[in-house]
């Protein structure tokens, strides 16, 4: 017979991080779970789906200024060689028209596009070859600062880092600062940042995003429900929580919550059960939305100084180019 504590250490070498995080998010007093691990192959879907919705205006934004402006960014990347990092491309249709533009030029570099879905990844891999032949490419499965020291590793060559889509808005203004200082020590004087952001404007327009009539987020939302249910055994009825989503036009925070419709308990792997309080919300996911100022103060606050911004037609959107400083 184990001892209860020998069974937890074995249980414990045993269990994934993805266990780890949901356990640790669900025993917290104010329960959460990790956005990132929206992405299984169903979340890919339900993404790709949202990026469709009529409500969900950032897609077509950052399409709008790669397709017209994606020779001004490509001409500001002319020189040495240089690894192009992407962090996070999902399916790569934005960043696809900077690729494109690129090999246009005969720019030399290799392309490394980091996604936490292994899904992506192999879909980059295949599909990309086939529609910019030539390309350099290779695709890195795993977290960003994880899979960035990796490129450092086997290349010397300048960096130039892609961070588009909004992807900076899953962290905090806070979390971000300390990430655009991790990107920085990473990264050598007169290295590229370009980052996407979504601009603060009418509140009703960023909520709506959120809460796409077809509920489609509503979807999004409730699959990692399912998700943790396939991979960790759990047996969360995915009925019994709603999708709340929330926006505060003075923070720029826009929230996601799962609400517990009545008291519950949920059995993870036959040895936990986690309790739901009626009305009990989950925190899922934030999408932070900037004003220009903020996003000044962000590059000051880790390190960068900006070279260049680009726009949309309707001023919604941004990405905003950033050089390392020494
Ligand atoms: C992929 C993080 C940019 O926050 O807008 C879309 C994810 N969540 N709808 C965003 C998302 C709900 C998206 N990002």
């Amino acid at each position: 017979m184990f001892s209860v504590t020998s069974t937890r250490k074995l249980m414990g070498r045993r269990r994934s991080v993805f266990y780890q995080d949901v356990i640790n998010g669900l025993r917290a007093s104010q329960k959460y779970l990790f956005s990132k691990y929206f992405y299984d192959e169903a979340g890919d879907r339900l993404f790709q789906q949202i990026m469709a919705s009529p409500e969900y205006y950032l897609t077509r934004c950052e399409m709008d200024i790669f397709q017209h402006q994606s020779g001004d960014i490509a001409a500001l990347f002319e020189g040495e060689p240089f690894d192009l990092v992407e962090l996070g491309p999902g399916d790569a249709t934005k960043s696809w028209h900077l690729l494109r533009e690129l090999m246009r030029r005969k720019a030399p570099f290799t392309y490394y596009p980091i996604d936490i879905s292994s899904n992506v990844i192999g879909w980059l891999e295949e599909k990309l070859p086939v529609s910019l032949p030539g390309i350099q490419l290779q695709g890195l499965n795993g977290e960003y600062l994880d899979r960035m020291e990796y490129v450092e590793h086997i290349s010397q060559r300048r960096k130039i880092v892609l961070f588009m889509g909004a992807n900076i808005g899953n962290m905090t203004m806070q979390q971000a600062t300390l990430f655009c200082r991790q990107l920085h020590d990473r990264m050598r004087p007169g290295d590229l940042l370009l980052i996407g952001f979504d601009l603060k404007k009418d509140p009703r327009i960023i909520l709506d995003a959120y809460n796409d009539k077809q509920g489609i987020t509503r979807a999004f939302n409730l699959n990692l429900l399912t998700r943790i249910n396939r991979e960790l055994g759990a047996d969360f009825d995915v009925a019994q929580f709603e999708h709340y989503p929330i926006y505060d036009p003075a923070s720029g925070a826009c929230k996601s919550y799962l609400i517990s419709r009545i008291a519950q308990d949920v059995r993870m792997n036959d040895d936990e059960v986690i309790h739901f309080a009626e009305s009990e919300p989950i925190y899922m996911e934030i999408s932070q939305k900037y004003s220009l100022g903020e996003t000044h103060y962000l590059a000051r606050q880790s390190g960068f100084k900006g070279v260049r911004e680009f726009y949309d037609s309707k001023k919604m959107f941004a990405d905003i180019l950033w050089e390392r400083l020494p």
